[in-house]
């Protein structure tokens, strides 16, 4: 059964916003592209550094720390195999909002 986690409204970020969620021991940045959700671990898989605060660029954020980019729709590193970072699926239904905690991929 899979576990899912609902935004609480003030937490939903508008189209071009982002939220920090703190889910048990998970942090969690939630990203509105375009009115599209994009949940990821909030741990850079390079060494650790927040991509809450990164800069965003279409799908693409770019952590602060060293500048690797990843892709917010599946995780991947530009241009690499590499690292990936945690992504989960979001569950959107009128207004609810859920993240599936257990669909998180693991670092590679
Ligand atoms: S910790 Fe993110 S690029 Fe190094």
């Amino acid at each position: 059964m899979k576990s899912r986690f609902e935004v609480p409204q003030g937490k939903i970020p508008a189209s071009g916003g982002r939220t920090f969620l703190q889910i048990g021991e998970q942090s969690i940045a939630l990203f509105n592209v375009e009115n599209q959700l994009y949940a990821i671990n909030d741990s850079c898989p390079h060494q650790g550094a927040s991509l809450f605060s990164g800069k965003l660029d279409g799908c693409m954020i770019q952590c602060c720390a060293h500048g690797l980019r990843f892709n917010l729709a599946d995780g991947c590193m530009v241009n690499s195999k590499l690292l990936k970072v945690a992504t989960y699926e979001v569950e959107q239904a009128g207004e609810q909002v859920c993240i599936v905690l257990d669909s998180g991929t693991k670092h590679e």
